[in-house]
């Protein structure tokens, strides 16, 4: 089924204008941008459309109701800039036998790494040094039934550190304080990736969350310390990383892989304040209408910031 939250779809929207907007990167991006998942397509339409930017996107969507809905968007919205193939991703963005990095044994048990290799990298994929996505992210050990598409592996993490340890120079990803967030962080350090830009926001827990095969892996995660979270939610963060290779002159991208990232550090202490319940049900009683959502705050470490649509923390190197 095509995924559309307003709150997450529109603040991922958000994170892409931001990235397209960018003075620093803009030339990692002329060569193209793939994109993971686009769902619905309005995210990066909207982003588009606002920033008026050129570059080129493809978005690969593995479902087919949702890229047929995402090709309609782009049509409408006559931008000539966006195209959306159905497919898989990793088919068209690997090379055939392509190993996987990151951490294979937690991709056997969570089934990811057979994901089907295509014929190897299309002719965007084979251009573009810039990969976005808000990829799934649901915790679970097993594929949890209606959500397929959005299952992130055993911890979450497990498609965002696929994209990862893919070598592009830029990588846009959304990611949850519910799914080992400071071990995702760790990872795109050790694959020579610096944090450039970065915006957080509260989410409320949601009807996906609150299957009982992924809010007990979120119970467990937490009990961890890989997963964190407050009665009314969690925190979503987009975070654009640059390869420390790619451009010396960005953002906080020149320095010795060895040296401490401060803005990982930062957005390390956001994300694991985002609360330290160990279980959803603490959130039983928590009236989730819309009115509740509006009313969700986060408390940062830093400040406390009130949940208006726009409102997020962000901050660059
Ligand atoms: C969390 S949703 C995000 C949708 C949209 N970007 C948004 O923010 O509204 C994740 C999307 O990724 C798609 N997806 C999951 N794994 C994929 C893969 N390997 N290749 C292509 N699309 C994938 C799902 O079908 C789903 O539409």
């Amino acid at each position: 089924m095509p995924f559309f939250d307003p709150l997450e779809s529109t603040f991922y929207g958000h994170c892409v204008e931001r990235l397209l907007t960018s003075k620093d990167l803009a030339p990692l991006l002329a060569d193209g941008i793939v994109e993971l998942g686009p769902g619905t397509g309005r995210p990066v339409v909207e982003a588009l459309r606002r920033s008026g930017s050129r570059v080129p996107i493809t978005g690969y969507e593995l479902d087919a109701d949702s890229a047929r809905i995402a090709n309609r968007a782009t049509a409408r919205a006559e931008l000539g800039n966006y195209t959306v193939v159905q497919g898989d991703f990793f088919a068209a963005t690997e090379e055939p036998g392509a190993r996987q990095h990151g951490d294979p044994a937690d991709g056997r048990k969570a089934g990811v790494v057979d994901l089907p290799v295509g014929p190897g990298r299309d002719a965007a994929a084979r251009r573009a040094r810039c990969a976005i996505g808000n990829p799934p992210y649901l915790p679970a050990i097993a594929r949890p039934v209606g959500a397929s598409q959005l299952w992130g592996g055993h911890d979450g993490a497990h498609v965002a550190r696929r994209v990862l340890s893919q070598e592009m120079d830029v990588v846009l990803l959304m990611i949850a304080s519910i799914s080992d967030p400071v071990g995702l962080v760790r990872h795109a350090r050790a694959a020579g990736y610096r944090i450039a830009d970065w915006s957080v926001r509260p989410i409320p827990f949601g009807r996906y969350s609150h299957q009982p095969w992924v809010s007990r892996r979120i119970g467990e995660l937490a009990r961890s310390g890989r997963a964190f979270f407050g009665p009314e939610g969690y925190l979503l963060a987009g975070v654009t990383w640059v390869r420390g290779s790619a451009l010396a002159g960005a953002a906080g991208a020149a320095d010795e892989p060895d040296e401490p990232d401060d803005v990982a550090t930062v957005l390390r202490r956001i994300l694991t304040a985002a609360g330290s319940a160990t279980s959803l049900d603490e959130s039983a009683g928590v009236d989730r209408t819309a009115g509740a959502r509006r009313r969700v705050r986060i408390a940062s470490g830093l400040h406390e910031v009130p949940n208006r649509p726009a409102s997020r923390l962000s901050g660059s190197s």
